[in-house]
């Protein structure tokens, strides 16, 4: 079973991820929990490379394959292998970020990040996928609260975010199966909550 957490930065989605976490660890179910980009060691030498403020003249096209190579190597080395064991795969943004971040926030054809993103995960998708749905303002007032620096995704514009919060929802419109989409401002137990119902249905039961 493959479930994915999506939203824009500051949504929320790392604590979700760890309360779901928990929740698998006390009932005993074997998972594998990974972040992108990131997960192999090669993965993780591209997210320095991705998110390094030195590189400010990363063009679009190198950022997109980055993020994509990293994804190829994540799915060879770790997604498939995990899922044939018949494991809970759970990850921390996957394909549908580079559609929005790469697509609709950088503005390259989405038709063309698709068909990347097809040849870099092999068409492995996700069965579920969580979009914790915050506004850019939202984003911003959380940000100025958590203060840390920012990597080079975060130096991008107001404009831009909008774009990748609006990518987010049209493409939760078009795969209203796949995705479910939460208010990510509201209380985190609540969230919780409304995630593991659904993770209740899809998951079998666990073993006693
Ligand atoms: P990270 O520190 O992991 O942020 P977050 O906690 O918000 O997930 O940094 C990942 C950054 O990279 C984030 O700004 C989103 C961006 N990103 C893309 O632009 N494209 C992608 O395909 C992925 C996976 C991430």
């Amino acid at each position: 079973m493959f479930i994915t957490f999506e939203g824009i930065d500051c949504c929320g989605k790392s604590t979700q991820v760890k309360l779901l976490v928990e929740k698998l660890q006390q009932q005993s179910r074997d998972f594998v929990l990974l972040r992108e980009p990131g997960g192999t060691p090669i993965s993780e030498h591209i997210r320095e490379i991705l998110l390094d403020k030195k590189h400010s003249k990363m063009i679009q096209i190198t950022e997109l394959l980055l993020f994509s190579a990293s994804r190829a190597q994540l799915v060879s080395e770790v997604i498939k292998p995990a899922l044939q064991q018949n494991k809970i795969v759970i990850c921390d943004r996957y394909v549908d970020s580079t559609t929005v971040y790469q697509g609709y926030g950088r503005g390259l054809s989405i038709g063309a990040v698709k068909n990347i993103s097809r040849v870099a995960t092999t068409d492995v998708m996700p069965k579920k996928t969580f979009l914790l749905d915050i506004s850019v303002h939202e984003m911003h007032t959380r940000r100025d609260v958590g203060k840390h620096e920012a990597d080079r995704m975060e130096t991008s514009n107001e404009e831009f975010y909008q774009r990748v919060r609006n990518g987010y929802l049209q493409l939760a419109k078009e795969e209203p199966e796949r995705f479910v989409v939460i208010d990510g401002k509201q209380p985190i137990d609540a969230i919780h909550d409304q995630i593991m119902k659904v993770v209740d249905e899809i998951l079998p039961i666990p073993e006693e």
